[in-house]
């Protein structure tokens, strides 16, 4: 594992868009692994900026996200299909039809969860995957649980999660309480892996899922296995 303490947010996004871009100019068609949530919000601006200045090239990328909530479809301004396309795929040269996020809203969600696993294999597997990571050491929506789930998977998301995540609804009330994420298999599975993480609360969280024991109490736990693991963390 390569842990790298920055700065500040601007170092922390700037070095993670850095990462990512690296992968898409060693390989212009390689499968990116996307999160959602503030933590990439300026990874993702550094990575527009890029691909603004002519210094990436995303035509032949393609994308699969790692979570959606359940019962929020792409025109709701907090489905994370309307957040990616909003902060990233809108503003650099990908192809839309090759960006994937689970649909939260099908009707027959552990189909959806498989379908969502076999692309994944059909497209050789993820090169690189940008996680963040929850308050309670989730990463997408697998949250603490007495095992590790592998497949893509319906979850109840935390009560703390949906505390964490209130602030973007209107009222906690509004925040959907199940989601569909990728599980750990996949996660596992990329090539490559890079989380980040800001913030002075996320530091206990961060301390524990790298630097303790593994457990499925702590899932960014499980990551300490990953062969090519890049943690960057900013206390600001
Ligand atoms: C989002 C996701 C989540 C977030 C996590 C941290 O797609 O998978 O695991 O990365 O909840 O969220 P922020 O970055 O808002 O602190």
């Amino acid at each position: 594992m390569k842990f790298i303490v920055v700065e500040n947010y601007e170092e922390l996004s700037r070095k993670a868009s850095n990462i990512i871009c690296a992968q898409v100019v060693n390989k212009p068609n390689c499968i990116l692994g996307l999160a959602t949530g503030s933590s990439p919000l300026g990874t993702y601006a550094n990575m527009i900026q890029n691909c603004k200045n002519g210094d990436v090239d995303f035509s032949g990328v393609t994308s699969v996200n790692l979570d959606e909530y359940v019962g929020l479809d792409i025109t709701n301004d907090q489905s994370y299909r309307y957040f990616m396309n909003t902060n990233l795929f809108e503003s650099i040269n990908i192809d839309i039809n090759n960006t994937h996020v689970p649909n939260g809203c099908a009707d027959d969600l552990a189909e959806e969860g498989e379908k969502y696993d076999a692309l994944i294999e059909a497209l050789g597997g993820i090169d690189l995957q940008l996680l963040g990571i929850g308050l309670d050491g989730h990463i997408g929506f697998n949250e603490p649980d007495d095992v590790f789930v592998g497949p893509t998977h319906m979850v109840d998301l935390d009560e703390s999660t949906i505390k964490a995540n209130a602030r973007f609804f209107e009222s906690e009330a509004d925040v959907p309480r199940k989601a569909i994420t990728m599980g750990m298999k996949s996660i596992m599975q990329a090539k490559k892996v890079l989380l980040i993480a800001n913030g002075k609360n996320k530091e206990e969280i961060v301390n524990k899922a790298f630097f303790g024991p593994i457990t499925p109490k702590v899932p960014a736990s499980i990551l300490q296995l990953h062969p090519d693991l890049t943690v960057i963390y900013s206390k600001n």
